[in-house]
């Protein structure tokens, strides 16, 4: 297996190579992530210029069953937009500031907004139901917080500053338009808004970290997402994030009979099936539809 040395020079060099092969009319104002199973998203693109990562220098290359790996440009409502099907992951062994690599070439091809899917787990059991999409409002990185956060090393002063403030990552104005845009689609009753966790996996949460993750107020949780739009805040970039839920994350270990009589005491916790990764994919399918045209209302109404 040849290992490819990335430097920072690979973003210009991809961006070099896309904006030599892609027609001016199709210079994306807007770039969208296309998550787990969420790919069928470029069958609303006209006039499509497809691009496989492994054919752009200076890409990493994705991995994961499910995840095709493209750049796609076309129309999207009208508008000239480009579309990751498949994303890179930490999980898969890249270096995050590989992973967002894509997002600062979508910056040096004009992108202004980004709009960034994924699958996510439900931690908030009354709230997020299997099925429903989740408008992020704010985010816990965890592995930003112990010391793995795509910004770290040398800033990229021609991106942005050292410090990028995150506060306002997910604006309000965004959201709300993305309430708009399921109530004019008769989806408003799947749609609700919370706090997604990043989590590095690749396994899923342990009983004790889905209870802890529930404790510090997380609503979904997921392997993606908050590398690319910290990347995105830190050029600039306008975001707006769905998580789709596809499981229930397991709160709670099979007890033992002795643990089942009354001096235990312990919280009442839901009763969920193992999470597995073909569950995802197939709430992806069902409810793909929905959230290719959400997407679609949205870049209508931006
Ligand atoms: N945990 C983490 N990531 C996920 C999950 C989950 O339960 N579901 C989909 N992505």
């Amino acid at each position: 297996m040849s290992v490819h040395a990335y430097s920072d020079s690979d973003i210009q060099l991809a961006a070099d190579h896309l904006l030599a092969q892609v027609p001016q009319t199709l210079l994306p104002k807007i770039g969208v992530v296309c998550g787990s199973g969420l790919g069928g998203l470029v069958e609303s693109l006209q006039d499509t210029v497809e691009f496989p990562y492994e054919s752009i220098p200076g890409f990493p290359h994705s991995t994961v069953a499910g995840h095709a790996g493209k750049l796609v440009f076309g129309l999207l409502a009208g508008k000239p937009a480009v579309c990751m099907v498949g994303r890179f992951h930490f999980y898969e062994g890249h270096v995050l500031k590989h992973t967002v690599l894509p997002i600062r070439v979508m910056k040096l091809l004009g992108v202004e907004t980004l709009i960034v899917t994924n699958a996510a787990g439900s931690l908030n059991h009354t709230k997020c139901q299997i099925g429903d999409i989740m408008i992020i409002e704010d985010h816990i990185n965890l592995p930003g917080m112990t010391g793995n956060n795509p910004l770290v090393g040398a800033n990229l002063e021609a991106f942005g500053p050292r410090f990028p403030p995150v506060n306002d990552a997910y604006p309000r104005e965004l959201r709300s338009l993305a309430f708009r845009a399921s109530r004019e689609l008769g989806i408003r009753q799947f749609v609700k808004e919370g706090v997604y966790c990043f989590v590095s996996g690749p396994s899923y949460e342990s009983p004790a970290e889905a209870r802890f993750l529930q404790s510090v107020g997380g609503d979904v949780v997921g392997m993606s997402t908050v590398p690319e739009v910290l990347v995105a805040r830190h050029c600039d970039l306008r975001v707006l994030g769905f998580s789709l839920v596809t499981n229930f994350v397991v709160n709670r270990r099979e007890r033992t009979a002795d643990e089942e009589s009354p001096e235990f005491n312990l919280p009442v916790e839901s009763e969920v099936a193992t999470p597995n990764h073909e569950e995802v994919l197939a709430v992806g399918v069902m409810r793909s539809k929905d959230m290719q045209n959400l997407v679609q209302k949205i870049v209508e109404l931006i």
